[in-house]
């Protein structure tokens, strides 16, 4: 196949290819067999305030679909902070995105992860991070430290491909909002906000 179309096609078959086989090694930890679609990827970055001033982090980009939609969103590469914990997806990120700040760790300990970089208050947190594949404890205690490295008011947005929200309302001090229903991807995923506040 020739021309910039065909160049994109591969590109994008490649991309797939890739993340089909870190789904094959670690599906629980991918928790998808295809990447997020270009619409989920900007509805998403779509809740960023690029006139905030703050960084973003973004959790679990994998081959990198949501970190290009942030880019496009207007945030300045060296204002994005991502946080992968596959090896083989830190390398591709690092060749495809040399100017932002990939992070190899784990986002389920941030203060280890981030390191040096701990104390940011960022803008709002962009994750795609398969939640459901932990125990719910988890993942209400991954959005409360969430939360508090974020303003209050400023959102977390999360994708998931269940019919409720992955973290429940009433386990801590946020509120749960659905956000959106993306049929336009593969498979169909639910876009869930969640904020400072009580239920
Ligand atoms: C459903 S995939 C999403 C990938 C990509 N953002 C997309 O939307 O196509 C989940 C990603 O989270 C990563 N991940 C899983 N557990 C993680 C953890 N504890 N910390 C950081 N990343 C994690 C996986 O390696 C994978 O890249």
């Amino acid at each position: 196949m020739a021309g910039p179309l065909g160049k994109k096609i591969a590109e994008k078959f490649d991309e797939e290819i890739r993340f089909f086989k870190g789904w094959i090694d670690g599906p629980k930890a991918v928790g998808a067999i295809l990447p997020t679609s270009s619409v989920t990827a900007r509805r998403m970055a779509s809740v960023i305030d690029i006139h905030s001033g703050l960084p973003v982090l973004e959790l679990g980009p994998g081959t990198g679909v949501i970190t290009k939609a942030i880019l496009q969103r207007g945030v300045k590469p060296a204002d994005l902070y991502s946080v992968e914990y596959s090896e083989d997806f830190v390398r591709h990120l690092r060749e495809d995105f040399p100017d932002v700040n990939i992070i190899h760790g784990d986002a389920f300990d941030l203060d280890k992860t981030l390191g040096e970089n701990k104390g940011l208050v960022f803008d709002s947190v962009i994750s795609a991070v398969p939640l459901l594949s932990f125990p719910v404890e988890k993942r209400v205690a991954i959005l409360e430290d969430l939360l508090n490295r974020i303003p209050d008011g400023r959102p977390v947005i999360q994708i998931t491909y269940g019919p409720l929200s992955p973290v429940p309302a009433g386990r801590g001090n946020y509120v749960v909002q659905h956000y959106d229903f993306v049929i336009r991807n593969v498979p169909p995923a639910r876009l869930w906000v969640y904020k400072r506040g009580r239920t």
